[in-house]
């Protein structure tokens, strides 16, 4: 086979595109996403990498999540500044439970793509393409809005800009700064009994903030007080946009996929001989590769060799989404094959995507239960077997919605999903709910560890 290039991938197999009508005028798109400036740069992305080094030796813990797609319709400060007030008050609970840095990294700025289990979806006898996400086509259900079209590609990468100007304004203008925790409270999650133990947590922390002033140390002269690095990640399906968007460095000739820090395969697109495989086999970024109970020992290890030749510690993270009763039948084999072969592997936890079922009346939900079920067994294993559990990869938003069932301060039973049910995609956790998985994470961590 030729030499790795940036367009190889067009030669191989590859799954779940769309086919667009006017390929000139896909390639006129291609060329104008070539010529716009990079969306991340490259020091930030090599800065996550080390990041995600420090979770694969288990001296950080990575948080990614977001929404299963982002839309064009929901974009909106608010909602990015909700989903962020999420991520903060869960860091905050993980970092302290946990006491290790907490890799903060979004399914945000890019996440609008979807690969389908179907192509065609038929409602009321009529039968139109899927919706493959807003960088694909739209939602709504008629001819036109389920056609492929190309100018969503620089709908998504202009939405993604604003998004990422918006993200560190708040992360480095003074909001994620922690003597403002208080701001980042969200309404709907008071008076529970999550929330007191939050604010219990708060108090602890407003209390080591004066103690650490009154010793010269705070947000005038320590910069990891008053703000954070958040990351910004997304499923690299439509490998149109992300060749267009890929940069050689001029420091030193490498190329990195300049849409996003970390970019991810899923477990639909991850053919070991395939076009995704080969595209980010030849880039620099962090890749994830989604990882089912379905994938081969041999598999597995041709993955590692491919994305990781060189066994970079946080270059490879396998995200494990394998559901809730699927898990302990098939995690300890994968992570007893690259233990032997001494292969640095980032494992991260999607609880989500192997737990979600349809409703008898045609709703996609997720049981709370299922997902801290599936986390439970995800830190079990990895204490039984001596490796590291690095992280965990959640849907999630800030929004008060009724996606996913179960949660503690107002139990969301199977009859209320339509009450607040939102997602474009899949069934999200609602902000109170993904407070509740993070203090769970934490009790799972103490549990696991020095034992
Ligand atoms: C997703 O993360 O939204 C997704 C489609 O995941 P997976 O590839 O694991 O099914
Ligand atoms: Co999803």
């Amino acid at each position: 086979m030729d030499e790795w290039s940036l367009n190889r991938w067009r030669k191989l197999n590859i799954l779940q595109q769309p086919e667009y009508k006017n390929l000139e005028h896909l390639k006129d798109v291609r060329s104008k996403l070539g010529g716009f400036p990079p969306l991340v740069f490259t020091g930030e992305i090599e800065n996550l990498k080390s990041q995600l080094a420090k979770a694969c030796r288990g001296e950080a813990f990575i948080l990614q999540g977001g929404d299963c797609a982002e839309t064009f319709k929901d974009f909106s400060v608010d909602n990015i500044r909700d989903l962020l007030k999420v991520f903060l008050q869960m860091s905050l609970v993980l970092t302290y439970g946990v006491s290790k840095p907490i890799v903060k990294i979004g399914r945000i700025a890019g996440q609008f793509a979807k690969p389908r289990s179907a192509m065609n979806e038929t409602i009321d006898g009529e039968t139109l393409p899927v919706y493959r996400g807003d960088q694909v086509n739209s939602l709504a259900f008629n001819k036109e809005a389920r056609e492929n079209n190309a100018d969503n590609l620089l709908k998504v990468y202009h939405q993604s800009s604003s998004t990422l100007n918006i993200l560190r304004a708040f992360c480095k203008g003074g909001f994620a700064d922690l003597n403002s925790v208080n701001n980042w409270n969200l309404d709907f999650t008071k008076n529970s009994k999550i929330n007191l133990k939050y604010h219990e947590l708060v108090e602890d922390l407003e209390k080591s903030l004066s103690f650490m002033k009154a010793c010269g140390i705070d947000s005038s002269n320590t910069s990891s007080i008053k703000e954070i690095d958040m990351f910004t990640s997304h499923e690299a399906l439509l490998l149109n946009y992300e060749e267009a968007l890929t940069r050689k460095s001029s420091e030193n000739q490498k190329y990195y996929d300049c849409s996003a820090h970390f970019l991810w395969i899923g477990e639909r697109t991850r053919g070991i001989d395939d076009a995704h495989v080969d595209f980010f086999s030849g880039l620099e970024n962090p890749i994830g590769v989604k990882v089912s109970g379905n994938i081969s020992d041999d598999d597995l290890l041709r993955l590692t060799d491919k994305l990781n030749p060189n066994n970079e510690e946080g270059k490879l993270t396998f995200i494990t989404r394998m559901g809730a009763d699927n898990i302990r039948d098939n995690l300890p084999r994968l992570l007893r094959n690259i233990q032997r072969e001494g292969k640095n592997i980032v494992w991260s936890s999607d609880p989500m995507h192997g737990n979600t079922f349809t409703t008898s009346s045609g709703v996609k939900s997720r049981m709370v239960d299922s997902i801290l079920k599936e986390l439970k067994a995800f830190f079990d294993i990895h204490h039984a077997e001596g490796t590291i559990a690095g992280g965990v990869h959640l849907e999630m938003t800030g929004k008060d919605v009724t996606e996913c069932i179960g949660g503690s301060k107002k139990y969301i039973a199977e009859s209320d999903l339509g009450i607040n049910y939102n997602t474009s995609c899949d069934p999200r956790l609602n902000s109170h709910q993904a407070l509740e998985v993070a203090f769970g994470i934490t009790d799972l961590m103490q549990q696991t560890t020095d034992k």
